[in-house]
This record gives C-alpha cells, sequence and structure tokens, in this order.
C-alpha cells in the first residue's frame, strides 16, 4: 500500500469558480484521489481557499462588509459547491488560518537566517491623498506595453503581461480614482531566489516523474533566470510580517504576499486536518520527510499559470530552509478550458459557473464531459453541443443503456437473481480478451494521469460491453435454451458490476446507484487489474438478487440546449 498525499491549487477566495477552473486542478485531482483509493492506496486529498491578497480585500469592500466576513461567507460558498461536485477533499482548509500564519512566519524566519531573505528598500506607489500606499491591484493606470489604459498594478487584463506597479503610466488609485500619486522609498522583504537557482535546477532536472507540460514550464523559468522576488507587500489583510508574535520594525503596516503565503497553506491545511481528526501529529508523516514522509508520494494538481509558483517559488522555500520538507513528486498541469475558443466572463455573461452548473444537471454529467475532454495536449473547448453529445451518447446511450437492459432482463426473464446454468463460449472468450488489454491500459492512463485517455478506454469498456450482447443475444437463445441465455445475463451481470467500479472515480453518484442496484458491498467495489477476466465476469454468486437502477442519466434535449445557449452564452 502506497502513500499518496494529493494537492489541488487553492482556489481564490473571491468569487465561485468557472467550470475551467475545476476541470484544471481540481476535478482531475479528485479523480485521481478516487482512483488510488480504489487500488487499496492510502490517499490524503487536501484543497483549501487561498484567501489573502488585494482581490479578496476590494471585493469585501465593494460588499461593504469586513474582509474576515468577506472570506467567511465564500469560504462557505466554495465548500458547498465543492461538496456539489462531490469533490472528496480529506480536508478544505483556510489559508487566513492561524497553522498557516505560524507556519509562513517560521518559514521567513528560517530563510532570513539562511540569507535567503534579505530588507531592501524600493520606490512603491504611494497615494498622497489616501495617505497609503498602492500595492498590486490597488493601482491602475496604463499598459507600458499595449498602451491599455486601465491596466492593474500586477497585470495588464488587455495584453496579459504581469506588471509591477511602478511601471503604471499615468496611474491613479482604483479606490477613489485620485491621481495624486508619487513614488517613495519603503523596505519589503525579498526571497532572493537567484541564488538558488541551481539548486532549483538539479532539483526539476532530476524530476523525472513529471508529466511533460510541467516540466517544459520549469525549465523555461530556470532558462530565463530567477529574480528575487518582493514577499510584503503594503496591505492590513494578510500574515503579520511577525515572528514569535513579535512584528519586524518597520513592517506594521506590512503583511506577506499571498503567493508566499499560499502554498505553505498545503502544509497548513494538512495541519488543520490532523487537528480534525483529533492527532495534531498526523500531519507530520506527510510532511517531515525525518517523520516518515520520505515514503509518500506527493501529487500536485494545477493550470499552467501556477506552474512557475509551485516548480520556483515554492521549492525555494521549501529546499532554501534546509529543512526535511516534502516535496513534490510528479506534478500535473493543465492548459486552458475555453469557452467557444475564448474566455469564461461573467460580466460578458460567457460560461457557466460551478453552483449554475448543479442547478442544471448532476455533476456527473459534468465530471465526466470536462474529464473526458480534459485541457491536457491543448487547450479544450466547452460547447453545448459536445457536453450533450458526451452526456447522451457515453453516458445515456453506452453506459446507462447496457445496466438497464440487462438488470431488466433478469428482472422480467430469471426473477432478478444471478442465474445458474450453461458454460461460457466464444462471446465470452472474447470479451476475456477485451478485458485483459483494455483494463491493463485503463490502470496505465489513471497511472500516468491521462485523463482523456483513461475516459476514452473506459467509455471503450463500456462500448464492448454493448457488443459482447450483440454477440451472446441472450434474448434470442431463451427462447431455444434456457441456460446459454443465462450464460449471457450471467456474464452481463457482472459486466454492469465492473462498469460501475470503473466508473467511479469520473462519475461517482451514478456508478453508486448502479453498484447498489446490484447489492455490490462496499468492500467489493475496489478497481480490479483485470489480469484475471474470466474472474472479473463470474464473480457475482449465483442465485445473488439485484435490481434494475432507478434510471440513470436523462438525455439533454435540443430545446435544453437552446435555452442554455442562450442563459450563458454560446458560439
Ligand atoms: N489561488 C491561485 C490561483 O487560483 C492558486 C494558488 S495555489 C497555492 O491561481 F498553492 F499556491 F495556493
Ligand atoms: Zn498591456
Amino acid at each position: 500500500m502506497a502513500r499518496i498525499l494529493i494537492t489541488s491549487a487553492l482556489p481564490y477566495i473571491n468569487g465561485i469558480k468557472h467550470l475551467g477552473n475545476l476541470a484544471g486542478s481540481m476535478l482531475p485531482a479528485d479523480v485521481y484521489a478516487r482512483f488510488q483509493r480504489l487500488r487499496g492506496h492510502d490517499v490524503l486529498y487536501i484543497c483549501a481557499t487561498d484567501e489573502h491578497g488585494t482581490p479578496a480585500e476590494l471585493a469585501a469592500q465593494k460588499a461593504g462588509i469586513s474582509v474576515r466576513e468577506y472570506c467567511d461567507e465564500q469560504h462557505e460558498v466554495q465548500r458547498k459547491a465543492g461538496e456539489g461536485f462531490t469533490l472528496s477533499y480529506d480536508h478544505f482548509g483556510r489559508s487566513s488560518n492561524p497553522q498557516n500564519a505560524a507556519l509562513t512566519q517560521h518559514f521567513a524566519h528560517v530563510l532570513e537566517e539562511r540569507g535567503l531573505i534579505e530588507e531592501r528598500v524600493t520606490k512603491q506607489v504611494y497615494a498622497i491623498e489616501d495617505g497609503r500606499f498602492l500595492p498590486d491591484r490597488y493601482v491602475e493606470g496604463t499598459c507600458p506595453h499595449c498602451g491599455f489604459e486601465k491596466a492593474r498594478g500586477d497585470q495588464c487584463d488587455n495584453c496579459g503581461r504581469l506588471l509591477d506597479p511602478v511601471e503604471l503610466i499615468n496611474p491613479y488609485s482604483a479606490e477613489t480614482g485620485s491621481t495624486a500619486i508619487e513614488l517613495r522609498e519603503t523596505a519589503h522583504l525579498y526571497l532572493l531566489q537567484s541564488k538558488m537557482q541551481d539548486e532549483i535546477r538539479s532539483w526539476v532536472e532530476s524530476s523525472d516523474e513529471w508529466p511533460q507540460l510541467a516540466k517544459s514550464i520549469a525549465l523555461k523559468w530556470l532558462d530565463e533566470g530567477l529574480q528575487d522576488r518582493a514577499i510584503t507587500r503594503d496591505l492590513s489583510w494578510g500574515i503579520p510580517v511577525a515572528y514569535n508574535g513579535k512584528v519586524r520594525e518597520g513592517f506594521e503596516n506590512k503583511v506577506f504576499y499571498v503567493w508566499f503565503d499560499a502554498p505553505v497553506e498545503y502544509i497548513g491545511a494538512t495541519q488543520e486536518w490532523a487537528e480534525k481528526i483529533g492527532k495534531d501529529d498526523a500531519w507530520e508523516s506527510w510532511w517531515r520527510t525525518d517523520k516518515g514522509a520520505d515514503d509518500v508520494t506527493y501529487v500536485q494538481f494545477m493550470g499552467k499559470d501556477n506552474v512557475a509558483f509551485h516548480t520556483v517559488s515554492f521549492p525555494v522555500t521549501m529546499i532554501g530552509s534546509q529543512e526535511p520538507w516534502k516535496l513534490v513528486d510528479r506534478l500535473k498541469a493543465f492548459n486552458w478550458v475555453t469557452w467557444y475558443g475564448g474566455k469564461f466572463s461573467t460580466s460578458m455573461n460567457r460560461g457557466v459557473f460551478m453552483d449554475q452548473a448543479l442547478d442544471l444537471l448532476p455533476a456527473d454529467y459534468w465530471r465526466w464531459y470536462l474529464m473526458a475532454n480534459a485541457p491536457e495536449g491543448s487547450d479544450a473547448a466547452f460547447t453545448w453541443e459536445g457536453f450533450q453529445a458526451a452526456v447522451n451518447s457515453d453516458l445515456a446511450n453506452v453506459l446507462g443503456n447496457f445496466v438497464n437492459r440487462i438488470t431488466k432482463y433478469c428482472a422480467s426473464k430469471f426473477d432478478g437473481v444471478v442465474p445458474e446454468g450453461g458454460e461460457p463460449g466464444e462471446a465470452e472468450a472474447w470479451m476475456a480478451d477485451e478485458l485483459k488489454t483494455r483494463m491493463a491500459a485503463l490502470i496505465e492512463h489513471y497511472e500516468a494521469m491521462d485523463f482523456r485517455k483513461a475516459a476514452a478506454e473506459t467509455r471503450a469498456i463500456w462500448a464492448a460491453g454493448n457488443e459482447y450482447l450483440t454477440k451472446a443475444e441472450p434474448w434470442v437463445k431463451y427462447k431455444s435454451d434456457v441456460d446459454a441465455a443465462a450464460v449471457g445475463v450471467r456474464v452481463g451481470l457482472n459486466l454492469a458490476t465492473l462498469f460501475g467500479i470503473i466508473a467511479q472515480p469520473f462519475i461517482p453518484g451514478a456508478s453508486a446507484k448502479i453498484l447498489d442496484a446490484l447489492n455490490i458491498p462496499e468492500e467489493n467495489r475496489n478497481f480490479p487489474d483485470g489480469v484475471d477476466a474470466e474472474a472479473l465476469m463470474s464473480a457475482l454468486p449465483v442465485g445473488m438478487q439485484i435490481s434494475p437502477p432507478e434510471v440513470l442519466f436523462s438525455k439533454i434535449e435540443d430545446a435544453q440546449i437552446a435555452e442554455w445557449t442562450e442563459k450563458f452564452g454560446g458560439e
């Protein structure tokens, strides 16, 4: 039994996530966690809301509530949406919790002792009328690269370039609009990433289990050369620049930069989890290589924009501390899910957000489509037509019909019990061969975290089941030879069980309905390897009672697609 630590990038607290965000981090992490649990491994899946930074502060101001209150509300909204999508976190934490503050302050302290953090005085944007420095999104102005007049201090929404607020032309306060701006000197802490260039490079190069996309992004950053980065900001919402309860002199109105503390929350949230289960030290065996974490495989999931932070900044923090922290072993990055090739946008009415999706259809429908079209090799477009086709064909026709057909036939002709009699023949041999190759391929795709391929193989196995029934024809044989028909029904019921089992990581809700209807006990729902295909096709005890499940999937009608296209946008 392996121990597998899984984290998905922490969603920003401000605003519920759209389906693209879900598909690029939390959902694949959940699918992988479910798969590995079903393989019998010891899995810990951790996520949290990323609560610091200027967007949260600005959103709270706009709503007229305190940032703390705002985060309390939004955390609950995101927790519920995650639950609605059946994301199987072991813990969904909060980066604004005390655990993260203590850890973040600890890291800063140790890094400074190691000579990797220093205080530097630089010029920052100061708003004279507001009487404060304006970090990141608190200042807007004209982009020096493309001339866009409403560029934010940290990034231009028009050309996408990352900015430093001092680069903006004609800057003004985002809050008050005041143009009374000057550059003033103030101190900040800098993380000296440049000093760690060689160490990080050799670590990245030795990481032979990273999927391609993550590795190429990491190497690109290293080739460009690591830059020292300010890790504090002039803000009040965030983790105080303090150590052992004592605020650093001159940093009374400053906090750590959100990207410095956010990844530390992976550890912080694990501490929250440990306290929740009443074993305060349990986090250590996942994170401290001197306390058992050296036998952990740590897998991270994230969108491609997050890769630099996870392959450079966070490792600088961890490795630079010279403490025995567990580092990522496998990093799975995703491209974007687009809305018909463009951006999701609330203001432009383009795209579906997590809460809206669940008002339309059950989680499984979305989960299946998003993973079967995971943005792995390139960006992937969400389209209503593609969604409808995937649900109607893969789920309703291929899987749903198979299960309904065989269970209903068993109920009507064999009293709803797994029938005895007959001997397996040619059709069964064909099916066993299919299973042997396809199950091995399926597991390989899962292990490689190739989710598109895993979904395609799952569908191919379901499709082979339909082909088997066409070959075995129990309904035809029943008229002349009930025993021969019994073989087909028995094998068919075993296949329905297998199909439900292998569907669990992708569509846990529908799988549970199938397996419940077939009376499969929890302990027999583990993911088999398929080596002994004959055993899989005869696992159900003869005489066992089954019943047809309630409707598994309802087809999406053209009228629904028209309505949703109107409401959420389409081409
Ligand atoms: N909140 C960031 C984003 O949505 C991701 C943070 S990942 C973390 O892009 F680990 F650093 F927290
Ligand atoms: Zn620009």
